[in-house]
């Protein structure tokens, strides 16, 4: 069995071998982040291991790709991911729990303001208090002037009566 020490938790936990810290702080109800449950992909269950850190098992790549390379330095660990390889002491400091619905809910607000501000930012879409909208400036108008043209007209047409001769007889053949 290991003993682990939880900054600010008065009981040490204990863990046998084999076991993740993470397994380890939910069997002990020591309150931790996690919203995936041990599959490393949350990124959650994030802590820094103070002491004992030679017991845990090496830094695998799920946590370098969550924590960036720094976090071997640093000591900084997946909770579901660092299992217990020897008996002896481990210290580690868990940050407070972060309640992932209402994270998500505080990004989803968030992302509905960027999105409306985009939207006012773009003239014609929506009025807002802060950016009163500007008519669209108005298209320049091209007058085309229709002219009918015929290119065979049909036998029915007669020719012009003003018509000079020579210009009525070219005007029935065409
Ligand atoms: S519990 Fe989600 S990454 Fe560890």
């Amino acid at each position: 069995m290991t003993r682990i020490r939880v900054v600010g938790r008065d009981q040490p936990i204990e863990a046998p071998e084999g076991s993740s810290l993470l397994a380890a702080l939910l069997a002990a109800r020591s309150p931790i982040s996690t919203s995936c449950g041990g599959q490393a992909t949350c990124g959650l269950c994030r802590l820094t291991v103070l002491q004992g850190s030679s017991l845990l098992s090496p830094v695998n790549a799920k946590e370098v790709l969550h924590l960036g390379n720094v976090a071997k330095v640093v000591s900084i660990r997946l909770a579901c991911q660092a299992l217990i390889m020897g008996e002896g002491e481990i210290e580690i400091d868990v940050p407070a729990v972060v309640d992932v619905a209402a994270r998500k809910r505080e990004q989803a607000r968030r992302g509905f303001a960027e999105r409306a501000q985009r939207r006012r930012s773009v003239p014609g879409t929506q009025a807002s208090p802060e950016t009163p909208l500007e008519p669209a400036p108005k298209a320049a108008v091209e007058r085309i002037e229709w002219r009918p043209r015929m290119l065979n007209p049909g036998p029915e047409q007669t020719p012009d009566p003003d018509l000079p001769a020579d210009r009525k007889q070219k005007s029935q053949r065409s």
